[in-house]
């Protein structure tokens, strides 16, 4: 590879774009760059953050080239890694997806349940689109990407896309909850090696061994069962995430094997969860009256005082950390131990070959290579098989526009159970995605 390299961020516009920018000008030295383009079909929506970054670049590494664009011939030629976070509707998509479920009394969120269905088969069109485009500009470029559903989204590229190697699908709730732990622990995690497993958010830590080879799982268990779990960013967290950090003390009572994702409870109390989401103001108002108008205000600010110096536009950096080292791993071939989302070919004991498991992984140039994780309880495979089916059923659905699939799939989510309820919430998501989804016959 070259001694600098050329990165386009897709999804200029994304409200974690200036977090990644800000991760990209502190980190030179594990990444050298040379160009970074940003690239999104919404000009008006990308223009802050694309003037921010001119600002930040000029400041931090002037010797940078940065620019912005909405022209997919200047993104996506001669680029060394891609940088992929789009949301295909955005917002105003998400909304429904929360409050059309939870009108119904089932969990509307964003990728989980029949709303994470939703937004899975309008992510997927898109998501096929900017692998093309990139390919026939950049054929070796590699594509990190963690655009949701990353479950459905790493699934459907398998399928659609088999013989494509160099995309790597991630999520960083397994990192938020490592420096999580940390917290509570009181020390550095980033030497830690994690043994996770599941689907996209969907799974378990099974161990977590320092530097000296002790399991850090038990103490953190002892802690959390008697003082509860906090983000390690508690201080900038909106409620519903700290209530959702709260849930863990709950699943590790009722199911003290492994330390869960958040996301799990969702799945393991949806009652509870029903009853305490109000279906007129969800997450996606949250984060509209939240994170988007911080970022685009902070954008603005650092545009008209023509410093981006002290800005505090970046809440939570595990995420930019992250996708960062990710980058350089590939780049310098450090195979250091990153969690990934792969096909599982026997990673997970029991599990299909072609699901998307979330693993640890060692990352290099060559891609992941994923630990193996052997045998897990009869519940939990329980849990992610059943998980599997209804992912791989809803990309068959938008692969093949099959109305039964679609139906099988939400019938068969722990989210939905009953297929009445199943027909009716699918009636009103296709009526509300007729302008994303294939039609359904
Ligand atoms: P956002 O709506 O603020 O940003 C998304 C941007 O993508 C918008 O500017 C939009 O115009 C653009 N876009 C939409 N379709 C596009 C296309 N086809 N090509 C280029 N650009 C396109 O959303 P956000 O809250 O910043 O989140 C962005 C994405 O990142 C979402 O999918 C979100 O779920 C995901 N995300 C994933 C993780 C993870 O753990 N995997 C973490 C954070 C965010
Ligand atoms: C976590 C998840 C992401 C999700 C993000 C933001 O980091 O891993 O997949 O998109 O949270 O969620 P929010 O509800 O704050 O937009
Ligand atoms: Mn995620």
């Amino acid at each position: 590879m070259k001694d600098k390299l050329n990165i386009v961020i897709v999804g200029g516009g994304s409200t974690w774009c200036p977090g990644i920018l800000k991760a990209l000008t502190k980190h030179m030295d594990i990444l050298p760059l040379n160009r970074v383009m940003l690239y999104d079909i919404d000009a008006e929506r990308q223009r802050p953050i694309g003037e921010f970054g001119k600002i930040l670049f000029a400041e931090e590494e002037p010797g940078v080239e940065f620019g912005y664009t909405t022209d997919k011939d200047e993104a996506y030629a001669d680029v060394d890694f891609v940088l992929c976070q789009i949301r295909t509707g955005g917002y105003e998509m998400r909304s429904k997806d929360e409050k059309i479920p939870l009108h119904m009394g089932i969990i509307g969120q964003e990728t989980v349940g029949p709303g994470g269905m939703a937004y899975g088969m309008r992510s997927m069109h898109d998501m096929v689109e900017i692998v093309n485009d990139v390919r026939a500009h950049s054929p070796e470029a590699w594509i990190i990407n963690y655009t949701n559903p990353a479950a459905i989204v790493a699934y459907g590229l398998e399928r659609v896309l088999p013989d494509e190697h160099r995309v790597l699908n991630i999520c960083d709730q397994p990192v938020n909850l490592m420096r999580s732990y940390g917290r509570l622990l009181g020390r550095d995690m980033s030497k830690t090696e994690p043994v996770y497993f599941g689907l996209n958010h969907f799974g378990w830590f099974k161990h977590i061994y320092d530097e000296e080879g002790h399991d850090l799982v038990p103490q953190i268990k002892e802690y959390t069962e008697k003082n509860g779990f906090l983000p390690a960013d508690a201080e900038q967290r909106d409620q519903s995430w700290l209530d959702t950090y709260a849930m863990v003390k709950d699943m590790l009572e009722d199911f003290p094997d492994y330390l869960p994702n958040t996301y799990l409870q969702y799945y393991l109390y949806p009652e509870y969860k029903v009853a305490h989401l109000d279906p007129d103001y969800t997450r996606s108002d949250e984060v509209i009256n939240g994170r988007e108008k911080r970022v685009f205000a902070e954008c603005e600010r650092v545009a008209k005082v023509g410093t981006a110096k002290n800005s505090s536009v970046v809440q939570n950096d595990a995420h930019g950390d992250m996708i960062v080292e990710i980058t350089s791993a590939i780049y310098r071939n450090t195979n250091k131990t990153f969690i990934v989302i792969v096909p599982n070919n026997g990673i997970i004991e029991g599990m299909p070959d072609d699901a998307m498991v979330e693993v640890a992984a060692s990352v290099g140039a060559n891609g992941p290579q994923p630990y193996a994780v052997g045998k897990i309880g009869t519940f939990y495979r329980g849990l992610m098989e059943n998980q599997y089916a209804y992912e791989r059923l809803t990309v068959e659905a938008w692969m093949e526009g099959s109305y039964e699939k679609a139906l099988q799939a939400l019938t068969l989510n722990r989210l939905v159970g009953d297929a009445k309820k199943a027909r009716k919430v699918l009636d009103k998501l296709i009526e509300a995605n007729k302008d994303y989804w294939p039609e359904l016959k």
